[in-house]
């Protein structure tokens, strides 16, 4: 079942009802300021940290659901109703939500009103504008009084919702233009420099900045005492909940529309500028901000220019074949998605509340391999800001917070395969640019500036790390976990309420990581490369030998007969084998391992592949693990905590996914390797909206497996690895179109479904349109580069500037 369809002209998603299974949410903004909206409106922006420069209060795991937004009341002759639904319930004629790149406009019809209500962050700016258009589609004039409705949340999101006994006394605003303009300017009076204000581009009969008074106490979001009487009460908000509410008198001829512009800005004073007069706050930049938006045309303009911005960047890799859902996923939703997981990292969705996570070092170098052809510049500077809370020892805090760029201390370090990321990261940046600039750009450890060295050196720490912390197999110690944050194997937590991860009580060298190994081989030839290009040709040498040993050690003591094992645990026991009762076999070895390289010429990992698809292989996706864990087992950690079927205990990671996919591309099974592709690629799932639940235009991280009570349903869409995972599966393995070192890799291998397709990839300033003829055959292909035949599989770069025509048959 659909509840909405793809305009891809438009490049949006169409929303047909209020009531899909679970808000579906988009995001705006992709500079500084930003803000999620659902199809109901619902949601809120921030500036910069989700958490500590929140504008608006959202209620999270609220009842109803998503609670909290953008709400404007429509009061025509009593009768109440929002366009976006919410929260007054009221039925409408028709209902419409159109997700955009970084605009939502939802429009709906009642009883001869037409509502159309746009929501973007325009390019440049620290704003929200609000574009409400009602006509009158009725035969009569209509006399409609409307009330625009946002509560603004005290900045700091936490405290927000747990400090009440100071907050509620903190709250101040201002009011000017007689009401078209309210200001947030809480703490501004100490040591803020920043406020945010409310702004319609009309005179207004009223307005209201009081909560209690808006509502009246002990009413809810449905029945507001202002909007019910029609009348606002210019209330002036004095500590307790702020809010900003517009009163509008909207008189319409029949046929007649009105549009007003409202602006939901944020704005930054100089601390030596704050005040306009003792009390009152400098409100220039505010003006200057209102003015930027005060008219149609200019939020025309705007428009406009987001609109072209899109285009550019989407432009760098785009598709044309017969497959429809092929072309959206890969040249609209799934880059978008990249995007939004670059800026967001894990922060803010409607699963992250924003007041929680900062940037990953795992994470953030994961979301990177699918930005990167996006926007590179900004790539360069994320490396640059990750590599700097490595430690010296090659270590690294697992997270840092987005406003101040320093390590977490609540988390630390420990995450052992958090290094290797980096390098996995700095390769794909300098595969998409040829900077090899960065390499000696000077990087701190720690972000203490008298550790500075070069970018190198910390690549060369991070792989050394791992090489000066293995166990007694000759395998790497996995630390407080790998990538699979609940493989706790140094966690034996018998407590509630303990973190499974940074509770590490057990200090010692035993429990391994087959799963790092992998990733060790995989990035080894990257490293061994980019020593080499700096002439460090000893350490090219000694890298290539260690990954060919650690190659050795994992077909020695990782190989359990049939498939890889996962770890060794504290005791030395076998982690992902079939001599366990449970959790025989995991995913995350078998595609890591074989996208190394590690026994594709003695076939262990053709055998590998085989026992994922026997054993892991489901009609949603393959599941982590099989079989799950029906008991806690202290010794194993989180993992054995989630019931069966769900997370990380056999619940269908759409991150990982894409390790076999490209794992069966290498061993050139691509029939497959598609098939597993479209089991969770979001387009095709669109039909199964009620059993998958969540947004069909992105990926969540986790779809239940089939051990759990709802299998297929998924959960935590947005923010997660599967995005930039999933793009480079597709982009670069499936359709096969890689950039490399010296060149553009041009190998398809995704079976014979489609059986033409065209790619322009640009890349280095050149374009390449490379058309394929896929016959479905694999194996390699044949390349002709501007009609002359080349051997192999690598188109050389080009000048920028120049058009290059591959064509490729396979
Ligand atoms: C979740 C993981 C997540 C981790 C982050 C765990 O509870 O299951 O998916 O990565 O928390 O700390
Ligand atoms: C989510 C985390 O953000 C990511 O770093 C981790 O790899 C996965 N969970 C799997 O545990």
């Amino acid at each position: 079942m659909r509840f909405g369809y793809f305009d891809d002209k438009s490049r949006e998603y169409v929303i047909t009802t209020p009531k899909t299974p679970y808000p579906w949410i988009n995001y705006l903004g992709s500079e500084n300021f930003f803000a999620l909206v659902s199809h109901r409106a619902g949601g809120y922006c921030f500036y910069r940290d989700a958490r500590l420069r929140r504008l608006m209060r959202y209620r999270y795991n609220n009842v109803p659901t998503d609670v909290g937004g953008r709400y404007f009341y429509i009061n025509d002759g009593g009768e109440v109703w929002n366009p976006s639904f919410a929260p007054t319930k009221t039925a409408l004629d028709s209902f419409e939500c159109r997700h955009g790149l970084g605009y939502t406009r939802i429009t709906s019809e009642r009883k001869g009103v037409r509502a159309s209500l746009l929501m973007f962050v325009p390019q440049g700016h620290t704003a929200e504008v609000h574009e409400l258009r009602i006509k009158n589609t009725s035969a009569g004039p209509k006399s409609l009084k409307v009330f625009s409705f946002i509560e603004w949340c005290l900045w700091n999101a936490y405290d927000d919702m747990t400090n009440y006994q100071r907050n509620f006394s903190t709250g101040e605003v201002e009011i000017e233009r007689g009401g078209s303009t309210i200001y947030h300017k809480t703490e501004y009076r100490e040591r803020r420099d920043h406020y945010a204000f409310y702004n319609v581009n009309a005179p207004v009969a009223g307005f209201d900045t009081d909560r209690e008074t808006f509502f009246g106490l002990y009413n809810d979001w449905s029945a507001p005492d202002v909007a019910l009487k029609g009348v606002s009460s210019k209330s002036v908000a004095s500590g307790w909940s702020p809010i900003a509410s517009h009163g509008l008198d909207v008189q319409l001829a029949p046929g007649e529309e009105k549009t007003f512009v409202f602006t939901l800005g944020y704005v930054e004073v100089p601390r030596a500028d704050k005040w306009e007069k003792p009390g009152v706050i400098n409100k220039k930049p505010a003006h200057a901000l209102i003015e930027k938006f005060s008219t149609p045309e200019q939020v025309a303009a705007a428009m406009k220019q987001l609109a072209d911005h899109w285009s550019k960047l989407l432009s760098n890799y785009s598709i044309e074949s017969t497959d429809e859902k092929l072309n959206r996923t890969v040249n609209i939703w799934n880059p978008y998605q990249c995007m939004v997981t670059f800026n967001m990292s894990r922060s803010a969705s409607y699963f992250e509340t924003g007041i929680g996570r900062g940037m990953g070092f795992r994470d953030s170098n994961q979301d990177l391999l699918g930005f990167v052809h996006l926007v590179p510049e900004r790539a360069r500077e994320r490396i640059i800001d990750i590599a700097s809370t490595q430690f010296p020892d090659g270590s690294a805090y697992h997270q840092y917070q987005p406003l101040t760029k320093r390590g977490n201390n609540d988390v630390g370090s420990g995450f052992n395969d958090d290094p290797l990321w980096l390098i996995f990261g700095v390769a794909a940046y300098i595969r998409e640019t040829g900077d090899y600039g960065i390499l000696d750009e000077q990087v701190p450890f720690d972000n203490d500036p008298k550790t500075k060295t070069t970018l190198f050196e910390h690549l060369k720490r991070s792989f050394n790390y791992t090489l000066n912390n293995l166990g007694p197999h000759g395998l790497p110690l996995i630390g407080r976990a790998d990538w699979n944050d609940c493989l706790n194997l140094n966690c034996f937590s018998e407590t509630p309420d303990e973190s499974f991860q940074t509770t590490g009580n057990k200090t010692g060298r035993t429990a391994e990581s087959v799963f790092i190994a992998g990733m060790f081989v995989g990035v080894a030839p990257d490293y061994a490369f980019l020593a080499e290009k700096l002439g460090f040709a000893d350490e090219a040498k000694k890298a290539r030998g260690e990954s060919s040993k650690m190659s050795e050690t994992i077909l020695k003591h990782g190989w359990d007969g049939e498939w890889f094992l996962r770890a060794y645990d504290f005791f030395g026991n076998k982690v992902g084998s079939k001599e366990n009762k449970e959790s025989q076999i995991f995913i995350e070895p078998q595609g890591f391992c074989v996208m190394a390289g590690v026994g594709v010429e003695g076939g262990q990992a053709k055998k590998a592949l085989d026992s994922v698809k026997e054993r892991l292989d489901t009609k949603y996706g393959i599941v982590l693990n099989n079989p799950p864990y029906s008991e806690y087992h202290v010794e194993l950690g989180e993992i054995s905590s989630y019931p069966q079927g769900y997370k990380e205990n056999a619940g269908i990671f759409c991150h990982n996914n894409p390790w076999v996919i490209i794992a069966e591309t290498m061993i050139g099974r691509g029939d497959r390797a598609f098939d597993y592709w479209k089991k969770i690629a979001p387009a095709y799932l669109e039909e199964q909206s009620e059993v998958h639940r969540l947004e069909p235009y992105v990926y969540a991280q986790m779809i239940a497996g089939k051990d759990a009570v709802r299998h297929g349903e998924a959960k935590n869409s947005w923010l997660t690895g599967t995005a930039a995972w999933n793009f480079v599966a597709i982009s670069q393995y499936l359709l096969g179109v890689r950039p490399d070192f010296d060149g553009l890799r041009v190998h398809p291998c995704m079976g014979g479904e489609v059986s033409k397709f065209t790619v322009t990839r640009k890349c280095r300033g050149a374009e390449y349109r490379i058309n394929v003829k896929n016959s479905g055959k694999g194996g390699a292909p044949t390349l002709t580069v501007d009609g002359q035949p080349i051997a192999g599989d690598l188109v050389p770069y080009a000048k920028a500037g120049a058009t290059v025509i591959v064509d490729c048959e396979v």
